[in-house]
């Protein structure tokens, strides 16, 4: 079993990869990757040396690549998690979000095609539902709920599921699709909400919360993510679209306080800033359907799983402390000076 895992250096592709090594040795797993600012090759530094494993520098837009290389491995499965994943990046600059997210998508299933694989699955997100007021707790989302999206990056994610579907219809190509809520976790880049606080709170700087920071997102460990994709590929059907959440919606304003308590540091570091630009208000998943198909539930509650994600960072401030002293400076320059 050869399987391709696109976008492996970031956040949740690195954490994918440990997870089916880990669980599957006898796997090859080539990770695909352009190591954009959001990839990081010393991520994967535990398993590089691995027999079972591949690093292949390469952007899934570049179809003559791509082609050589399932040429090359022959593999039976292909996850794409290859993205720009950042709403903010996507509000300044969305060409690469389309160019990314929809024409590389695109080359991935056109090299499927002409190769021939068992699955390749769409690691999508539950943004392309759009938004939920906050006084209706009862709304979530299904996956019948319609596609509604509000930013160049949702809209991005959006158009490559439909191209999914129509490439499954058309072509008859084994796909499934996993639309997940927001993850946290260990390897997730600084410019993300969970990891930005912390790494401004250990460095006593100002923790900017958009607007009044009563946005609510619901939040699930990656490693829950990383196991739902899992059982997705070995039991789910083909053609299938699968919501995954934890039942676990929380406020902006109360991540960010609870990170200060859990760090010693004042809640007088937090600064309400210009809001986002066409701010999602509410996101909730319904994960009845994983659920009863596919057994899934999330196994790390959110008092252990930030905790974990808290220390973390706390025992890897090399990895980010590097991360951050680059290009990402001119990045929060831009994005929070004057803001
Ligand atoms: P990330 O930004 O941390 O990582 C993206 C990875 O893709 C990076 O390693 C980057 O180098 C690589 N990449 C970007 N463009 C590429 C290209 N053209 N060719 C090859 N590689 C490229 O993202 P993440 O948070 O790990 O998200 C992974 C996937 O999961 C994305 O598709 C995202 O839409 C989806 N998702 C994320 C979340 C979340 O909370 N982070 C939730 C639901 C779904
Ligand atoms: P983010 O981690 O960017 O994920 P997404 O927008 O995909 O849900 O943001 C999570 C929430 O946190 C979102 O409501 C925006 C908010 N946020 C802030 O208040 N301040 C920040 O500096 C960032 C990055 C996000």
């Amino acid at each position: 079993m050869t399987i391709i895992v696109t976008g492996g250096a970031g956040f949740i592709g690195s954490n994918f990869i440990f997870h089916m090594m880990k669980k599957y040795p006898d796997y090859r797993i080539v990770c695909l990757d352009s190591l954009t600012y959001a990839g990081n090759l010393s991520t994967l530094k535990s398993v590089m040396d691995k027999e079972n494993f591949r690093f292949v520098k390469m952007d899934i837009c570049d179809r003559e690549a791509v082609y050589k290389l399932f040429e090359e491995e022959k593999p039976n499965i292909i996850v794409n998690f290859a993205a720009e994943s950042h709403v903010d990046r996507s509000i300044e600059n969305p060409g690469i979000f389309l160019e990314t997210n929809i024409m590389g998508t695109a080359v991935l299933m056109d090299a499927c095609r002409k190769y021939g694989i068992d699955r390749f699955h769409q690691v999508s997100t539950d943004e392309v539902y759009g938004d939920l007021p906050l006084d209706r707790p009862d709304l979530l989302f299904t996956e019948n709920t319609p596609i509604h999206t509000s930013s160049p990056y949702s809209s991005s994610k959006a158009a490559a599921d439909l191209l999914v579907l129509a490439y499954h219809r058309t072509f008859g190509l084994p796909v499934s699709i996993s639309r997940c809520s927001n993850n946290y976790g260990p390897y997730q880049f600084p410019e993300k909400l969970i990891p930005l606080m912390i790494a401004n709170a250990l460095a006593d700087k100002e923790l900017p919360v958009y607007g009044e920071g009563l946005n609510v997102r619901d939040w699930l460990y990656v490693e829950d993510h990383c196991k739902a994709i899992d059982l997705i590929l070995h039991k789910g059907k083909v053609g299938e679209v699968y919501n995954i959440g934890g039942h676990n919606e929380m406020r902006n304003i109360d991540i960010v306080t609870l990170i200060c308590d859990a760090l010693n540091k004042p809640t007088s570091l937090i600064k309400h800033v210009t809001d986002r630009k066409g701010h999602d208000m509410r996101y909730a998943i319904d994960p009845t359907k994983i659920h009863n198909e596919l057994g899934w539930l999330p196994e790390t509650k959110f008092a252990d799983g930030i905790k974990l994600t808290i220390q973390w960072y706390l025992d890897n401030k090399e990895w980010w402390e590097t991360i951050i002293s680059g290009e990402y400076q001119n990045y929060y320059k831009e994005m929070y000076e004057n803001r």
